[in-house]
């Protein structure tokens, strides 16, 4: 596929997060300029505060729209469709949006996207490997023991690469242009078997066990956890994971011609670069 784009600055949402790091970090590769958008950024960006918006978006012709904290919470609707015009305003004419399987609170904010006059891609994607190691989750996972209000339901859990792999093609190539990926792994886990898969690969026991959602927010309240997360997580976890995402999907295939990465082969690297370790 031919590069379109890739002289245009691309602004990369969620650019210190799981995947815009990744993403930010391949367009970098490919000699794309990249403007970090996130609070920490050099030129902050915040969904919370629409007046650094305009400097984000200045001289931007291409955007990774990545929602903190998530597609879910209420005002995101707003808050997207204010972006979106904010940036058609200022010349964005590419948007790659990260959304969630089976959301439809996502959906919805993904339907703002695609009518905003933009050449939108949407990339919906399942549970990310690296919630286990590169999230809050990771201390549970070092301690042996996972607890989540979800019981024996398979999740096709994603790999964070080949997300930002299927993020920078659509960025930067032709042919992704109003398609939607359904972005899984190849394989569908529990969270059991998923702990299990990791404990075999790295001689380390993790347990897993459901926890009802009364006690799993009191958990993380006790952790220290501010009330609108555990708000979010409980909500989440207990909507998502009724089977609704179960089965895996051929997103990754269809959007690179390639098989997605397994699970397994994920938690051998990531021990090797020492997640998991107290
Ligand atoms: N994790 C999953 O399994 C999963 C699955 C499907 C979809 N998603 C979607 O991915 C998105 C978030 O992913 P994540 O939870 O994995 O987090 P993440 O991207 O790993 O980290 C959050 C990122 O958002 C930035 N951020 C936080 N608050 C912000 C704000 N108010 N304004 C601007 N940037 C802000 C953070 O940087 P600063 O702290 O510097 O601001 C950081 O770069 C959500 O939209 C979620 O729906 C996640």
């Amino acid at each position: 596929m031919t590069n379109t784009t890739n002289h245009e600055l691309t602004l990369v949402l969620n650019g210190t997060g799981k995947t815009g790091r990744r993403v930010a970090e391949r367009l970098t590769g490919r000699g794309v300029p990249v403007r970090v958008g996130s609070r920490s950024a050099d030129i902050p960006f915040d969904w919370t505060d629409q007046t650094t918006w305009p400097a984000a978006l200045d001289g931007v012709r291409a955007v990774y729209l990545a929602y903190a904290p998530d597609l879910a919470v209420p005002g995101a609707p707003e808050d997207v469709a204010a972006f979106c015009k904010a940036a058609v305003d200022a010349g964005v004419r590419r948007m790659v949006v990260l959304s969630g399987r089976g959301e439809k609170e996502a959906q919805d904010c993904e339907d703002i996207v695609r009518a905003s006059g933009v050449e939108w891609t949407v990339v919906r994607a399942a549970w990310f490997f690296q919630n286990f190691n590169e999230s809050d989750f990771a201390a549970y996972v070092s301690a042996g023991h996972l607890a989540l209000p979800v019981g024996e339901v398979p999740e096709p859990f994603v790999d964070a690469d080949d997300i930002a792999d299927v993020a920078v093609a659509a960025l930067t190539e032709d042919g992704h242009t109003g398609e939607i990926y359904e972005l899984t792994g190849p394989r569908s886990l529990t969270f059991a078997e998923a702990m299990g898969e990791i404990s075999e690969l790295t001689g380390r026991q993790v347990a897993y066990s459901t926890m009802h959602p009364d006690e799993f927010a009191v958990a993380l309240a006790e952790d220290g956890v501010p009330d609108e997360v555990i708000g979010l997580l409980t909500y989440l976890f207990t909507t998502l994971f009724d089977g609704r995402n179960a089965t895996p999907s051929d997103g990754v295939r269809k959007a690179l011609g390639r098989e997605p990465r397994d699970f397994r082969d994920f938690i051998r690297e990531a021990a090797a670069t020492g997640a998991w370790t107290l």
